[in-house]
């Protein structure tokens, strides 16, 4: 399969979180199962809403998804900072996806322990799944980092069976996370960046268009051997690609 990615271009957020939404129904629709990987962020509480509505709402076959996160801050489950929250309150509240296929990263474990079971979580799903992640729902944060990897910090370099590691310093609030490693992400077989803003517009621009340097643009780690890439962004984000 091809590693080069797919760039669609929006106008407005609100258009790129419904064509994601669009993207999303479309491929899930008629599965009999598939295991989805969401984010937190500023940019999934849009395409879940239109997720939500009909008509997409009913193409989903909702009873059939498991969902895991791409990366979780280690905060309650109550808490707004919480990733598992905020899609609770966003999707989840609002779908019949039965509450015995969310796995939320527990975040009431020291953030080692919460990353080893989670580990032990993503490996049995991928066993259910054939090996494979059905579909990752993206962000990336204006230094390059996708879901919690960083630029030059050690989960870049995680071995091939670390699927989920621990982050303790993260430079965007708050600092201590459990994120899937690119070892993971690498098993989807779709994956959609959804970026937006201007302030994303010079590493849109680094990662789609630069040189490969994945220690300081993590993004680029996410290039799925069997799986199709799409960037999906708003004319701010897309205004400084050639
Ligand atoms: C998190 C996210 C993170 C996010 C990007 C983009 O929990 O912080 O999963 O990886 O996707 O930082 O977030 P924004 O859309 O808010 O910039």
């Amino acid at each position: 399969m091809s590693t080069n990615p797919e760039i669609l271009v929006y106008p407005t957020v609100e258009e790129a979180q419904a064509a994601t939404a669009s993207q999303i129904a479309a491929l899930l629709a008629q599965r009999s199962r598939a295991l989805v990987v969401l984010s937190g962020g500023s940019a999934p509480p849009g395409v879940f809403h239109q997720l939500c509505q009909a008509p997409l709402r009913n193409l989903v076959p909702w009873h059939a998804l498991s969902i895991l996160w791409a990366d979780e801050r280690l905060v309650p489950f109550h808490d707004r900072e919480n990733n598992y929250f905020q899609t609770r309150q966003t999707l989840l509240d609002h779908v019949p996806i039965p509450s015995e296929q969310v796995f939320p990263v527990a975040t009431y474990y020291p953030v080692e322990e919460a990353a080893r079971v989670y580990q032990n979580q993503v490996e049995a799903l991928l066993e259910r799944h054939g090996g494979q992640i059905d579909l990752a729902l993206l962000g990336m944060g204006p230094d390059g980092h996708t879901a919690s990897l960083f630029p030059g910090f050690p989960q870049l370099e995680a071995s091939p069976e670390t699927l989920v590691a621990p982050v303790t310093d993260a430079p965007k609030p708050p600092p201590t996370r459990v994120t899937l490693t690119a070892h993971a992400l690498n098993r989807a077989r779709r994956v959609i960046f959804l970026v937006a803003g201007a302030d994303k517009a010079p590493m849109v621009r680094q990662v789609l268009q630069g040189a490969y340097d994945p220690q300081r643009l993590p993004a680029q780690l996410v290039r799925p051997p069997a799986g199709r890439v799409t960037w999906m962004l708003d004319a701010a984000a897309a205004r400084e690609l050639a």
